[in-house]
């Protein structure tokens, strides 16, 4: 049997792109396998990105309830990193294991490093922090801190899925074979979807739609989706279309084979708007509702996250002493 464990940082407020890519063949996954599945909303990981307390707290709701709105499986353990304190006290022996030139080559490392080289700044280091050079270590920690051997991730975290691997390998070298060794897993599901301009769907470019906007924002979103100059009845390329990729992260195959065939007849953009939005928002709508219901009970939230960690501790908690006894930290008599 696999453990699999993914993390979702507690950044903004989840869009669609996040629900193709990422939660809804997470929800999926776990309710058809036969495998453990931990699903840990990263908090402690939003931290690094900056200093908006309220909006750390406010997508952590947020992502906890579009989790459990899209149907999350209640034998799978969900829960909050920070509710477990055993994967910072891992993430600091762990850190003790980690070669710092490890971390040098960590993309996100190396990419702030490289902005600061091209902008001519003295300090190659400028605005880096502990946290951000550290990152992936409180990663390995997420991970390793429950045996998991199979890691669901978009293809920008393969790195750090493989550092911890090599973090653990080095720990069981010098303290016996302790730590599961992780395998990151790169699906098709982790596809990306274009947003509102054309580019990859990411909140980094300001072109999201947001998963569960009321029907009249979200319409405009759709109605805002960039299309090319052609006119109704001029044949269409569906493979060059914001809109029919987006229609079809929804659609069954049957349907966008049909959708094909429309474009190939000259669709009017105005009109394949209209049906997108339509399908999206009919396919959305029983979630929604749910999302809804659960964000004005931040209490319930709460308690379901609180039920996941005790879960999760019941598990950290005995092996984390494990590990304290391995490394020496151990009680005197
Ligand atoms: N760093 C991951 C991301 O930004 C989120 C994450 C945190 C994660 N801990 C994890 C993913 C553990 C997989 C396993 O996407």
């Amino acid at each position: 049997m696999d453990r699999v464990l993914t993390g979702i940082t507690t950044t903004g407020t989840p869009h669609i792109g996040n629900y193709v890519g990422a939660i809804r063949p997470a929800v999926a996954a776990s309710k058809l396998s036969q495998d453990e599945s931990f699903f840990l909303i990263a908090d402690y990981h939003s931290l690094v990105k900056g200093d908006d307390p309220d909006g750390v707290a406010r997508s952590t709701l947020e992502i906890a309830a579009s989790w459990l709105a899209t149907g999350l499986d209640t034998e799978s353990i969900f829960y909050r990193q920070s509710d477990i304190p055993e994967i910072t006290e891992l993430t600091w022996i762990l850190t003790c294991m980690t070669a710092k030139g490890l971390m040098n080559r960590a993309h996100a490392y190396k990419a702030a490093v490289a902005e600061n080289e091209a902008s001519g700044n003295k300090d190659p280091d400028k605005g880096v922090t502990m946290g951000l050079f550290s990152y992936p270590v409180l990663m390995a920690a997420d991970i390793l801190m429950f045996k998991a051997n199979k890691i669901p991730v978009g293809k920008d975290q393969i790195q750090h899925v493989e550092m911890a691997r090599d973090i653990a390998g080095r720990f069981n070298h010098h303290f016996g074979e302790l730590l599961v060794l992780p395998e990151a897993v790169v699906g098709d599901s982790n596809a990306t979807l274009p947003g509102l301009d054309g580019r990859k769907m990411s909140k980094s470019y300001g072109n999201t739609i947001p998963l569960f906007a009321d029907e009249k924002p979200l319409r405009k979103s759709i109605m805002r989706i960039k299309t090319n100059s052609l006119e109704p009845g001029e044949p269409k390329d569906p493979d060059d279309s914001a809109l029919f990729a987006i229609y079809s992260a929804f659609a069954t195959p049957e349907e966008a084979a049909a959708m094909r065939v429309e474009y190939a007849n000259g669709i009017a953009w105005g009109e394949m708007k209209k049906k997108l939005f339509e399908y999206i928002n009919d396919h959305l709508t029983p979630a929604r509702d749910e999302y809804r219901r659960l964000m004005a009970e931040p209490g319930h939230v709460e308690s379901v996250l609180k039920q996941g960690a005790q879960r999760a501790r019941a598990i950290s908690s005995p092996f984390l002493a494990e590990i304290r006894e391995a490394v020496g930290i151990r009680a005197l008599a």
